[in-house]
């Protein structure tokens, strides 16, 4: 068996945020520059844009040039390397429709239904009805996920529920049509989420998102990092500066816990305990420590922001790359099925 794969994407909503950096692409980074003793990758890697997954909660497709650009801006900041992962949109590979179809013939409504992750959905966004393509969304990441073979996809914990039902359908698939001369086609691939996989939003709610409007981008410089931080909400109960306060319920401490050293965090967390630190300060240390962690970011975005035509044709050659692996998987696909072989 040759190198592994690892697949994982994000929709394209514009600029990314913390959140997103913490819960999914710092992990991206990290499996993409894995070498083995002898120097060699341990994945091979490659990244995409759901921009199909999109219309699934909105039909709003005028912002969606910017909001790829944006994103893929962010993900070349934060290290993704063009060379090593390609990078691509759904739309532009035709594979990804055609493997859609078929695995939404191996999966029933009722199991899709049951989606934890499409209940949250439909609570957060107060959707009234399901569109017949909403409900399919697991069915869309499956085969964004089993086109390229992904063994492991590094992703969020809300992401969770469809890694598992790409699982089922991977099984399904294998069960029902092996191939003649491969045996089984598809692997059943192993989500893979990161310790911040949530982050707190900057009001305390429970997750940091755009529609929510509580989010430090990626792109945010120093200022605005300490703009945004100062509405931070910390623990209701210290109201003044001397007031021992409860690290445990705090949104900035929770940032501390990520982005602060373990002997500033225990620093910080007893002063806090003792009213020592008032907020004021843990506030401006946190920024600090943000921003020094997004510094390298905010330096190797220059090149791309400069110049969104350099973005494009990364992203025009990433979809030639994708295009290969993708039509090799359908072929597998179609001979295991008997279709087409007239
Ligand atoms: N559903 C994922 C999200 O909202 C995005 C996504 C689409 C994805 N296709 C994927 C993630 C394939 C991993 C693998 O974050």
């Amino acid at each position: 068996m040759g190198t592994q794969r690892i697949l994982s994407g994000m929709r394209p909503t514009g600029k990314l945020h913390l959140g997103h950096y913490t819960g999914a692409l710092e992990n991206w980074i990290e499996q993409q520059n894995l070498t083995a003793q002898d120097g060699t990758r341990v994945y091979e890697t490659c990244f995409l844009i759901a921009d199909y997954h999109n219309l699934t909660t909105s039909l709003e497709t005028g912002d969606i040039y910017q909001h790829t650009i944006d994103m893929l801006t962010d993900w070349l900041a934060a290290g993704v390397d063009p060379e090593k992962s390609p990078v691509f949109r759904q739309s532009q590979v035709k594979e990804h429709t055609e493997l859609f179809l078929i695995f939404a013939m191996l999966i029933t409504s009722a199991r899709l239904e049951r989606n934890p992750t499409l209940k949250e959905q439909v609570r957060d966004l107060n959707m009234e009805s399901l569109t017949y393509g909403h409900l399919g969304y697991p069915v869309l990441q499956a085969a964004d996920i089993l086109l390229y073979k992904g063994s492991v996809v590094p992703v969020g914990e809300d992401q969770i529920p469809h890694v598992e039902i790409t699982r089922e359908i991977a099984r399904k698939f294998n069960n029902h049509y092996p191939h003649p001369t491969k045996g089984e086609v598809f692997v059943e691939p192993e989500p893979k989420i990161t310790k911040f996989s949530r982050l707190v939003g900057l009001d305390g709610k429970a997750k940091m998102s755009k529609s929510l409007g509580n989010t430090i981008l990626l792109s945010d410089g120093p200022d605005e990092v300490q703009k945004k931080m100062r509405q931070a909400v910390t623990d209701t109960q210290k109201m003044r500066k001397n007031d021992p306060g409860r690290p445990e319920v705090c949104a900035v401490f929770s940032y501390h816990q990520r982005f602060s050293s373990p002997a500033q965090l225990s620093t910080i967390e007893a002063d806090c305990r003792s009213g020592a630190l008032g907020c004021v300060d843990c506030k401006r240390m946190c920024s600090e420590a943000i921003s020094r962690e997004l510094a390298p970011l905010l330096e190797r975005r220059k090149p791309y922001e400069e110049n969104p035509a350099l973005v494009r044709s990364i992203l025009l050659e990433g979809e030639e790359k994708a295009r290969v692996i993708a039509r090799e998987t359908m072929q597998e696909v179609r001979s295991a099925m008997q279709l087409g072989e007239l």
